[in-house]
């Protein structure tokens, strides 16, 4: 089979599952029958490969082609992520995972022999959509992230990290002497490279006219949980004035943060509420909403932060409630490798545009703990992300999958 057959059909193997009938989005939270079902299907593609199939106490896996020794050669890994936020698109992780597969392919079609190990990764949690933390599953494949405090981390049912894991029937204590497996920094022990290759959130390629991108930088951005809790009342005998409404202190903070984001060209959004008892004909007694805050650097996070907190309360010392903000999960400022990314841009028929992304990604973490890491971005016509209406061609695609392939080939090669 072609590789552009092989990426078709196994695109199209993806396809249905954890798809919404009604919205045509994923669901594809980590550890849940839909992420599991593309992680099966997964494994069976890598053995189908004769990849040797590794994977971690978290469910993190890889296929090798060649197997990465201790004190061998490094290895080059590639790969991305299968979860989804939820009601996402089809191609924010699944493409960086699936091109990996094809890009393995078409370097085996023009006979290319590597000289270190190459894998194709599949990390848990990228999105952090049930557990709340971001790169989860990386951050414990590099030790950012202590077993013990992951374990811990609940969904919104109050389903603990490590009971998911029992559930999916994956070894919920890392350090146990059955469990098998490799230890928590062995990975990053063992790889001098990671290319995560991945489909393009914004539209900077469609307004160069690039199908591919390389990536310069990410921006600082982070998770920060504010819950306003004020009084329980009547909605009908409770005068306007003798409220302690947190529904009102909460909705200023909203348009604040809309406003302090938008005159700082940085970006803050509510993208989830949790209201209580949320009924109709009452007061409610705790507003519970999450703000993602994105900037330029550090300081411009703080900055930022900072100032829809104090505006935040403000507002709720006048509505008579109360404010606790906790920071849920905070990713610093990444630098790619810039030589790594120079020579993977450079293209025979015109280098191809390096640009920074305000996404985060497994390659952050990865970059973080050490490891030279770079980017491939495929061009998104819609430019739009984490929804039903994400897209990227069939043609963006196969370029994506061969401009992989020619990285790969210049990392793994002589
Ligand atoms: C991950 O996709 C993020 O940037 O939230
Ligand atoms: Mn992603
Ligand atoms: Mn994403």
């Amino acid at each position: 089979m072609s590789p552009s057959a092989d990426f078709e059909r196994m695109w199209s193997d993806l396809a249905p599952i954890g798809r919404s009938a009604r919205s045509g989005g994923y669901f594809r939270q980590p550890l849940g029958s839909a992420e599991r079902e593309c992680h099966a299907w997964f494994v069976e593609q890598c053995e189908a490969r004769g990849l040797w199939v590794e994977t971690d106490p978290v469910g993190n896996t890889v296929g090798w082609w060649g197997y990465p020794e201790r004190g061998g050669a490094k290895a080059v890994l590639c790969g991305s992520h299968l979860d989804s936020v939820l009601d996402g698109g089809a191609y924010d992780g699944p493409l960086g995972v699936v091109s990996g597969l094809a890009a393995v392919d078409a370097l085996r079609e023009r006979g290319f022999t590597p000289q270190r190990p190459i894998g194709v990764s599949a990390f848990v949690e990228e999105e952090g959509s049930r557990f709340g933390l971001a790169c989860l599953g990386s951050r414990l494949a590099t030790g950012a992230m202590p077993w013990e405090k992951a374990a811990e981390l609940t969904d919104r049912d109050g389903v603990r990290f490590g009971e998911a894991l029992s559930a999916a029937g994956l070894p919920p204590d890392p350090d146990h002497p059955d469990s098998g497996q490799p230890g928590w920094t062995e990975l990053t022990d063992r790889i001098g490279c990671f290319v995560e290759l991945h489909v393009e959130q914004g539209r900077d390629l469609v307004d160069r006219g690039a199908p591919v991108g390389v990536a310069s930088a990410i921006w600082p951005h982070g998770r920060y949980r504010f819950e306003f809790s004020g009084q329980a009342n009547h909605a009908g005998t409770t005068r306007m004035e003798d409220r302690r409404d947190p529904m009102l202190s909460y909705a200023m903070t909203v348009l604040a943060a809309n406003k302090q984001a938008r005159l700082a060209g940085q970006r803050a959004t509510f993208g989830r509420v949790d209201v209580h008892p949320n009924g109709t004909n009452a007061v409610p007694s705790r507003v519970t909403a999450w703000l993602d805050a994105r900037a330029e650097s550090p300081q411009h996070l703080d900055e930022l932060l900072a100032a829809v907190q104090r505006l935040a309360s403000e507002r709720a010392d006048r509505d008579g409630t109360s404010l606790q903000v906790t920071a849920e999960s905070v990713s610093g400022a990444v630098d790619f490798d810039p030589s790594l990314a120079d020579r993977i841009a450079a293209h025979e028929d015109g280098d191809w545009p390096i640009i920074p992304t305000m996404a985060g990604h497994d390659a952050g973490i990865i970059s973080e703990a050490g490891v030279p890491t770079a980017m491939l971005f495929v061009r998104n016509p819609t430019g739009v992300s984490h929804s039903p209406d994400e897209h990227a061609e069939m043609a963006d695609c196969l370029a994506g999958v061969e401009a992989l392939a020619d990285t790969l080939e210049r990392l793994a090669g002589s």
